[in-house]
């Protein structure tokens, strides 16, 4: 249960803050439709769960080949489009049979494919595009450590440094291609779901907001238009932070934001007014998000206020995109997807006190915390 005491005076008109009488578990999430009552359809739907893994590793072969920016200016036979794209045509056919069974892709005339809606967000570069989140998902050296998620299950460590002997991060810094997809992959969400929960909360008066771990930047590049005052530190591990110049500059904000090469177990920008944290706590254990929340602790002035967007699972059954997504938090991080009562948990031990939630979602929620 919250605790009724919590309140937020920034948040805005719109905005729903923690009570007692709305306890998380009360948000709407996605409901799967109910259990077939027989044996067959029981069977059936448990066979459907289990599809999902190929549809998923079909989409990525999909956006992997740009199957939907070739077929941009219209229909083409199969043999066409495996030419463009350096495909064998018939598990190529079979790829596009299977997708457009799934209204990604559309058969036209026998053997001719064509986009649907949903094959347009497989396009780069067009509004709703998921490709580079799609193509994320199906990164090898990823999916090999969500296949080894028993070892996580067992040992209660993340199985990547398991199998590729090093941390993600790590990684990462190693291969630029993979980096890439992940930044893009991360700008996709910020933009459009991250940049949204933030909405919930006035950034009026606000004069400096430091974006811990803000990535390539995509998230200050949606804020700071709707702010014109407002100023912006980037905080990212130093081979990160150069990729923000580009996008910060294309959405016409980058002399609003220093750049800042740093590890946010050691120090923060210090004296703002607002420090963000968005889908960060949820790589690191408790101990770990304690000692970055002490770091900001450190550095905020005393009426500053932190930010922290991330899944907030909800307790017992309601479904949630986090509680799903937490097998990859499992796989891949020492971290984990929290509920509300963990954060606030996290807060008390840096210091913190737990000021509101709001803009909760299936996806995600902002919670501020406040000394
Ligand atoms: C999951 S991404 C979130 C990116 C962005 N905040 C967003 O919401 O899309 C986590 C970010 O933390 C950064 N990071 C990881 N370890 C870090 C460290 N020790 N110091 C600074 N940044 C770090 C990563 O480079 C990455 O950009």
């Amino acid at each position: 249960m919250q605790n009724p005491e919590v309140r937020e005076e920034h948040v805005s008109a719109n905005a729903r803050e923690v009570t007692a009488e709305r306890p998380p578990s009360a948000e709407p999430g996605n409901p799967p439709a109910a259990v077939p009552e027989s044996a067959d359809g029981r069977v059936q739907r448990m066979m459907d769960l289990l599809h999902g893994a190929l549809v998923m590793q079909l989409l990525a072969v999909a956006a992997e080949f740009d199957i939907a920016e070739l077929l941009a200016d219209g229909p083409l036979p199969v043999p066409e489009l495996a030419r463009r794209c350096g495909a064998h045509p018939q598990s190529l056919h079979r790829v596009l049979r299977a997708l457009a069974g799934q209204e990604v892709f559309q058969e036209v005339e026998p053997g001719v494919f064509a986009l649907t809606p949903l094959a347009q967000t497989l396009r780069a570069g067009v509004p709703g595009s998921v490709r580079a989140w799609i193509r994320f998902w199906g990164m090898p050296e990823k999916l090999q450590a969500i296949n080894s998620l028993s070892y996580s299950v067992r040992t209660g460590r993340p199985a990547f440094p398991h199998v590729h002997g090093t941390d993600w991060w790590s990684h990462l810094a190693a291969h630029p291609d993979q980096a890439e997809l992940f930044n893009d992959s991360m700008g996709i969400l910020a933009r459009r779901v991250h940049a949204a929960t933030l909405e919930s909360c006035d950034l009026t008066g606000v004069v400096r907001v430091v974006d811990i771990g803000g990535g390539h930047g995509h998230l200050l590049a949606t804020i700071l238009p709707r702010y014109p005052e407002l100023r912006a530190t980037l905080l990212d591990q130093p081979s990160v932070v150069t990729g923000a110049k580009a996008v910060l500059e294309a959405a016409g904000v980058a002399d609003r934001v220093d750049l800042v090469g740093g590890n946010f177990f050691e120090s923060v920008p210090p004296g703002a007014d607002a420090y963000l944290l968005s889908m960060i706590l949820h790589d690191w254990d408790d101990e770990q998000c304690v000692a970055v929340l002490r770091t900001i602790r450190r550095a905020m002035a005393p009426d500053a206020r932190v930010m922290v967007v991330e899944a907030i699972v909800p307790e017992g059954n309601t479904p949630h995109d986090g509680k799903l997504r937490d097998a990859i938090m499992m796989a891949l991080h020492p971290g984990r997807e929290r509920t509300e009562a963990e954060f606030a948990a996290l807060f008390a031990a840096a210091g913190l006190r737990h000021a509101a939630t709001t803009a909760l979602s299936s996806s995600t929620g902002l919670l501020i915390a406040r000394i």
